[in-house]
């Protein structure tokens, strides 16, 4: 059996804020294999974010164990953690956190300058990603000249630059209407089949996560049900 891409056991997170403490997770375990599809749902406040952030490591449990291919990321420290943050993930969020003065390609390439990818590759890069995502007539629109779906396919082709194994995506229709979230579900059925990518989203919508293989359920910080699907 080869070994899981991601494996939480018994992950909790407390969050402290001057007298209160919350208990964002309260023992999750979870295993994610390679070429996998997840959705993750469940009611506002249940820990889904904040799960996705300890999966990509933007953010450390409070207690648990957390293996990302074999490895012991809650020993390791901040440069390592960021170091393979970026080999391996790439992020999509609600929002598209596109820089507003940067053209497409040049959001796209911003990550691959981070990681010292020479000017002429990085923007070969950028434009093979952009063109794969069906923005190749949109390289050099800044993202006010394009729509929320167009922003949100280039925040995804930043998130494919580095060629990612994992995208997580945190309600990455949230902001889009039922038109543009079904196009960028497709693009990431497309992704899963074709490139084999793993795919974690959190969604409220039924229909969105149908789309993925499984769905996990979480309710007060605790993963509470899953269902695969064929
Ligand atoms: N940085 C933080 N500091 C303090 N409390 C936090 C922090 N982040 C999250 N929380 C709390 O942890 C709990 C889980 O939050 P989380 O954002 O993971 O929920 P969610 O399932 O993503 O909700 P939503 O569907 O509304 O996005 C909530 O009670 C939230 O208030
Ligand atoms: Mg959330």
């Amino acid at each position: 059996m080869s070994i899981p891409l991601a494996e939480l056991s018994n992950i909790h997170r407390v969050f402290r804020q001057g007298q209160v403490e919350v208990h964002a997770l309260r023992g999750v375990d979870l295993r994610i294999d390679h070429g996998e599809f997840v959705s993750i749902m469940g009611p506002s406040g249940s820990g889904k974010s904040t799960l996705l952030n300890i999966i990509g490591c933007l953010d450390r449990p409070t207690s648990g164990r957390y293996l990302l291919e074999g490895r012991d990321v809650v020993s390791m420290n901040d440069s390592r953690l960021a170091d393979l943050r970026n080999r391996f993930i790439g992020f999509v969020f609600q929002m598209f956190h596109l820089l507003p003065k940067l053209t497409a390609v040049q959001n796209v390439e911003l990550p691959l300058i981070y990681r010292g990818w020479p000017a002429a590759d990085r923007r070969r890069r950028a434009v093979e990603v952009l063109q794969a995502v069906g923005l190749g007539e949109r390289l050099h629109h800044r993202p006010t000249q394009m729509s929320g779906g167009e922003q949100q396919r280039v925040a995804i082709a930043r998130a494919l630059a580095g060629r990612p194994s994992l995208i997580l995506a945190d309600e990455p229709t949230g902001n889009l209407d039922s038109r543009n979230s079904e196009e960028i579900m497709n693009l990431f059925v497309r992704l899963n089949r074709e490139q084999g990518i793993t795919i974690v989203q959190v969604t409220h919508e039924p229909d969105m996560a149908q789309m993925g293989k499984r769905i996990v359920y979480m309710r007060d910080g605790c993963v509470v049900g899953e269902e695969r699907l064929s």
